[in-house]
């Protein structure tokens, strides 16, 4: 009951915040909602669970960086890199504050997978964290706040720089030595491709799932760490927007790939 009381009162204050007109769910879709589920949501509850779901950012209270990355690491064995990281934030989340985390589909997110259903493009804890920080900071919205698309764009930093993986898990499966390496990219193909090599290990051998499985963890554990700092007011942002600098989306090690002939984008007008 008294949760249903701070609904309301939340709803009616960002009603009058917004204009009822922001609340962009017809009653059709209310009444669905309520009806939903197991049937014991009541009307107002559905209401304002729809404005969360679509209103961030989310509340955030703080966690353990070690609890959350022994978390990622267990479920990247279900969900793979994205859902792990995700899910290891939002259970925690869903357990100390409730909605909207409750509702937030994380298990959709495996198809973060393999760099995007195995495309090996950005490595899925990269994409999993983003999806982390701009739903508990917020959006970039010019004026408002660009603090989760930087805090994304530190990761994919960090990321890029740190030997992976960083964290070792307190029971891990694979007991053997896992080599470390740098990526120097935020990409699955080419962080999973150098490791590869290092490890002489094939994509399906023990070795290399259990590396991302610990990379995952690795996010995680960083990611929590800079959450901690933000939510107490101390995160002092790292990251950068690089298609700023360089006039194109861009990872900063351009010579990986164009060697020492980096073209230029067209001049700005
Ligand atoms: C992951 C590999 C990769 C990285 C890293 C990368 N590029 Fe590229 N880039 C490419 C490929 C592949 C193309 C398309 C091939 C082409 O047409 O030359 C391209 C195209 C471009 C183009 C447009 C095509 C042209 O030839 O003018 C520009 C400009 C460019 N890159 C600049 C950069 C700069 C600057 C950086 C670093 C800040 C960078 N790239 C980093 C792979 C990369």
């Amino acid at each position: 009951m008294g949760d249903k009381k701070l609904f309301d009162e939340k709803l009616s204050r960002r009603c009058l915040l917004t204009g009822a007109g922001k609340l962009a769910i017809g009653a059709a879709g209310i009444a669905a909602l309520a009806a939903g589920g197991l049937g014991v949501v009541s009307e107002a509850e559905a209401k304002a669970k729809a404005a969360d779901m679509k209103t961030w950012p989310w509340p955030y209270k703080k966690l353990d960086p070690t609890e959350t990355a022994e978390l990622a690491y267990k479920e990247w064995y279900r969900l793979f890199c994205g859902g792990a990281v995700i899910s290891s934030i939002f259970t925690q989340l869903a357990e100390k504050v409730g909605e909207p985390y409750k509702s937030f589909p994380v298990d959709a997110f495996k198809f973060f997978e393999g760099g995007m259903s195995a495309w090996g493009t950005v490595c899925g804890s990269n994409s999993g964290a983003n999806v982390v920080t701009n739903l508990i900071i917020g959006p970039s919205i010019e004026g408002v706040s660009k603090d989760g698309m930087l805090m994304g764009s530190e990761m994919m930093q960090w990321y890029s720089d740190a030997q992976m993986p960083v964290y070792t898990p307190k029971e891990p499966k694979v007991t053997a030595e896992i080599p470390k390496t740098v990526a120097d990219s935020p990409l699955c193909h080419v962080s999973v491709g150098k490791w590869m090599k290092a490890a002489g290990k094939p994509l399906g051998s023990p070795e290399r799932k259990d590396r991302c499985a610990r990379v995952t963890a690795s996010v995680a554990y960083h990611l929590t760490e800079l959450l901690n700092e933000w939510h107490d007011g101390k995160y002092q942002t790292k990251g950068v927007l690089p298609a700023k600098s360089f006039n194109i989306p861009a990872q900063s090690n351009c010579t990986e790939c164009h060697g020492g002939n980096i073209p230029s984008p067209p001049e700005k007008k």
